[in-house]
């Protein structure tokens, strides 16, 4: 495997790309596990972000463990590792990109409002570094994944984003790299999130509808400080009634102080 700060163009048919910000658990493995099975070449990346922290967020606490990290891409045998400085990126007084007006400030562009121009800025930096044929986004960040394709989609560029399922551990709490900010109690109450969703799909299929099923999800998640609940189209916009093969229920919590979301696509 090549570890580089700086990328030079890469020869390939195939090229595989999944971004990430490193503190890799078994949902990065899932995305890199497709990305070798399916390219000729793959490159993984690691930056974290600072353009998608809002003030006061937590960039400078972003759990870093590069050396754990890259355990795992060899053993997944990532071809390249891309490790970018910030100033290899940016350069200050930039051409940026805004996410869409409407479904880039709703959900967790609501409460994090300029996250998703800082991801869809980066993300196109490092396609255009890149340049992959394929690139491999969790369902987890559904918002994110559903917001790369439509600037993919928007900008023609020649690139296929390709959806990678959640990864849940035992109990069914979604993996994240936030989730080891949480105590062992704080743990134990994030199992009422995947609970949540479970009730929401069992509801929404047996014919309930969209408000007595979020009623049913939201006392689920009692004790829970709770961002959102909604159940929206895959494209994001608001259902009037279940739609099956096009709805996911999308969750946001607190727990403690960190902040979770997960959802399920049915
Ligand atoms: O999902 C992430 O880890 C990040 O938002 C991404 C896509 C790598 C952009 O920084």
């Amino acid at each position: 495997m090549k570890i580089v700060k700086e990328f030079e163009n890469l020869e390939s048919r195939s090229i595989g790309f999944v971004p990430t910000m490193g503190a890799l658990h078994d949902g990065h493995r899932e995305l890199l596990k497709r990305g070798r099975a399916e390219n000729e070449l793959l490159v993984l990346s690691i930056f974290v972000n600072p353009t998608q922290f809002l003030e006061g967020e937590d960039f400078s606490k972003y759990p870093r463990t590069l050396e754990e990290d890259i355990k795992i891409a060899k053993e997944i045998g990532v071809d390249i590792l891309f490790l970018p400085d910030v100033e290899t990126l940016y350069s200050g007084d930039e051409v940026s990109i805004l996410a869409p007006k409407i479904r880039g400030f709703i959900l967790e562009g609501k409460g994090r409002v300029g996250h998703f121009n800082g991801v869809l800025q980066v993300v196109l930096k490092l396609f255009n570094i890149v340049k992959p044929h394929k690139a491999y986004f969790g369902k987890k960040d559904a918002q994110q994944l559903i917001l790369i394709e439509s600037m993919v989609k928007n900008l023609f560029l020649d690139i296929e984003i390709v959806p990678v399922d959640i990864v849940r551990d035992f109990d069914g709490v979604a993996l994240s790299s936030r989730n080891r900010y949480l105590s062992k109690e704080e743990r134990k109450l994030a199992i009422k999130i995947p609970k949540a969703l479970t009730t929401g799909e069992t509801l929404l299929k047996s014919g309930n509808s969209l408000q007595s099923t979020k009623r049913a999800m939201l006392s689920a998640l009692e004790d829970l400080e709770i961002g959102y609940v909604e159940i929206r189209d895959r494209n994001l916009n608001l259902l009037q009634k279940f739609e099956k093969e096009n709805t996911i229920i999308l969750i946001a919590v607190k727990v403690g102080k960190t902040r979770l979301i997960d959802n399920i696509w049915l």
